[in-house]
């Protein structure tokens, strides 16, 4: 958690340094590799995700940079709606007719952009982990999408590091001169210069890199529902609600809606307003309506899937009067 808060700080200092063109951990003028920033750790979001529909997140970057190993991960996140869509994996297979030149790279990217899309048509969540040097290539993917639904994710692991990774032993043929048209030695990489999401793996745990893409994981939780005419509401009812969130609940208050009297004197709004007061956005309210009024009883079927806790407070809860709460409000 931590981390995440300490990514956002992070996001909006490299956003303020990008708009000025400058390093923001440095303070001077980027010059390395162009648009590029060389402070570490930075990830930089531009657009909000909208959490419901499905996505293409295009993982862009050197070889060994991080690309399949962070697409793996989100995937085991994602769950079974979650496509992976892996370089090495089409080289192999239906871009084995492709070479390394820069056209034949962008037949491979123009190939598996239409496959990203037809998968995304279909709602699927589609994780494209391929280098895709160029901005052009990247460029045309992006254009296939409507605009919230593409995330570029440059994986910005530097060539120094990738090289020192060297998982497959690529770097050491590349500079012996024994593969040509190798991304980063013989053959151009184009940084992406406004990616949504910028990572530079190196010291920063798969996780980590995972929650910023995806946000952290968050606990299914549990709803309570708390039932109540809270005339008004008071610390018993507080210490109520908190104890549901500490349990690590979801809390709906439902608030009924009764006719005025001097017992219950306080309407609907004046009510949930007291719980907001200590509660601020943790809770959520429903009405029950007024024409409820003469209800005699809740009935539930067995095994509906929900509990009926009846609340028992402690003694010096218990001993809260509303009436003397109400006098003292006056
Ligand atoms: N935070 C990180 N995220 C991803 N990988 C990391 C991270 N830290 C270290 N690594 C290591 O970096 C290497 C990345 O290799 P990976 O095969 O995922 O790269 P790639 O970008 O898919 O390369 P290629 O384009 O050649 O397929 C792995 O050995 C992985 O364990
Ligand atoms: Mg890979």
């Amino acid at each position: 958690m931590a981390f995440y808060k300490e990514v956002y700080k992070e996001m909006l200092l490299c956003q303020q340094a990008k708009a000025t063109n400058r390093d923001h951990v440095t303070g001077n003028c980027s010059t390395k590799g162009g648009n590029v920033f060389s402070a570490k750790r930075i990830i930089r979001a531009v657009k909000r995700q909208s959490l419901n529909k499905n996505k293409v997140y295009w993982l862009t970057g050197l070889s060994g940079s991080g690309k399949s190993t962070i697409a793996e991960v989100m995937k085991e996140r994602m769950g079974d709606n979650a496509i992976i869509l892996d370089g090495d994996v089409f080289r192999n297979k239906l871009c084995s007719d492709l070479g390394f030149s820069m056209k034949d790279r962008s037949e491979n990217i123009r190939r598996i952009s239409w496959i990203a899309q037809f998968l995304h048509g279909l709602g699927k969540d589609v994780i494209v982990s391929f280098i895709s040097p160029a901005r052009g290539q990247r460029d045309f993917a992006r254009s296939l999408f409507d605009d919230n639904d593409f995330i570029e994710v440059h994986i910005a692991t530097s060539l120094e590091e990738c090289e020192k990774r060297d998982v497959k032993g690529l770097y050491k043929k590349a500079r012996a001169g024994e593969i040509k048209d190798f991304t980063g030695i013989s053959s151009p990489y184009e940084e992406p210069l406004a990616p949504e999401l910028f990572i530079d793996t190196e010291g920063v745990s798969v996780e980590d890199c995972v929650d910023a893409i995806l946000g952290p994981e968050i606990p299914d939780k549990k709803t309570s529902i708390f039932i109540g005419r809270f005339q008004p509401p008071h610390e018993g009812h507080f210490a109520q609600v908190q104890k549901l969130l500490d349990e690590g609940r979801r809390v709906l208050i439902g608030l009924r809606e009764i006719p005025k009297t001097e017992k219950n004197p306080y309407d609907v709004e004046y009510r949930r307003n007291r719980f907001k007061e200590i509660f601020g956005s943790q809770v959520e309210f429903f009405v029950i309506p007024e024409s409820l009024e003469g209800c005699l009883e809740v009935v539930y079927g067995r095994k509906v899937g929900w509990d009926i806790r009846e609340v028992r407070f402690d003694s010096q809860t218990e001993s809260i009067s509303a009436t003397k709460v109400r006098e003292s409000m006056k």
